[in-house]
């Protein structure tokens, strides 16, 4: 069977049914996340603080956002796998933004690509226009745009009509410049539940919220929020495992078995010698 396809995803928007995505940063996690039966990965480039070690987005380079990109998609069967350019590795050339996203195609087996556009952000919505004229499918991020928080001045909730925040009508103008230049999805990041449905009600391709509250066409989160690993998680999300203490509680375990000398036991060992 063939992964999710774009028009499988519009196919379901237009019955009016969720779609749900998730991330993913590795191919164990994909092939859990895969099988779990969401319909679209991501391999956001949030793998830079819940995966990589970086404090946020902004060092993830492309090469490793290829890697990651790479290990999901030779792991996942049924899911569409898009792939999150990094920070600068589009818009300061419509030619090498353009050649960036499709190694996402062409080496890293993604079926898309997701990039990031600020409030009426030309570069980025010629970008779209362009990849998809040429063949890569586009998913855009409007609202909160963790690659600009330093040009924004922190993480503040987007569709509020105030000086740190995008006001509703911006954010429906870019939505629908997006949807007009290819865009097939548009995820919508930490903006008020009224702009976010205000936007959702404008375009004829699917929302995707994170933070974004009811009134959109699907849900994303990030995988560590959700399987509760590495920490503190996204304020809006749900935790459904508690992995760190599984985890910690395994290695503790084995460590404790070692020194006293349960592990290995006869059952652990090659041929091992009669007592
Ligand atoms: O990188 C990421 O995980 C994202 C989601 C939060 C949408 O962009």
């Amino acid at each position: 069977m063939s992964r999710t396809t774009i028009r499988d995803l519009q196919d379901r928007y237009e019955s009016g049914e969720p779609i749900t995505m998730l991330t993913a940063y590795d191919a164990p996690i994909a092939r859990q996340v895969d099988a779990g039966g969401v319909d679209v990965i991501l391999v956001g480039d949030s793998a830079g603080d819940n995966h990589m070690g970086y404090d946020d987005t902004l060092p993830v380079t492309l090469e490793e956002a290829l890697s990651n990109t790479a290990a999901v998609s030779r792991t996942v069967e049924d899911a569409m796998v898009i792939g999150d350019l990094p920070f600068l590795s589009y818009g300061t050339s419509i030619a090498e933004s353009v050649e960036n996203a499709g190694r996402f195609m062409k080496e890293a087996g993604a079926d898309a690509v997701k990039l990031e556009t600020a409030p009426y952000g030309e570069t980025t919505i010629e970008i779209v226009d362009r990849c998809t004229e040429l063949g890569i499918p586009v998913q855009g991020h409007i609202g909160y745009t963790p690659q600009r928080t330093n040009a924004i001045g922190g993480a503040f909730v987007q569709g509020k009509d105030r000086d740190v925040s995008a006001g509703t009508e911006a954010l429906v103008d870019t939505a629908e410049e997006l949807e007009a230049a290819g865009a097939f999805s548009i995820v919508l990041e930490t903006v008020s539940e009224a702009a976010a449905k205000a936007v959702t009600e404008a375009v004829d391709v699917p929302t995707i919220g994170i933070g974004a509250g009811r009134y959109v066409d699907g849900q994303v989160l990030v995988i560590n929020d959700v399987l509760g690993l590495g920490g503190e998680s996204y304020k809006l999300s749900r935790q459904y495992a508690d992995l760190d203490s599984e985890v910690r509680g395994a290695v503790e375990q084995y460590v404790a078995d070692v020194e006293s000398g349960d592990f290995p036991a006869a059952e652990n060992a090659f041929d091992p010698i009669e007592e």
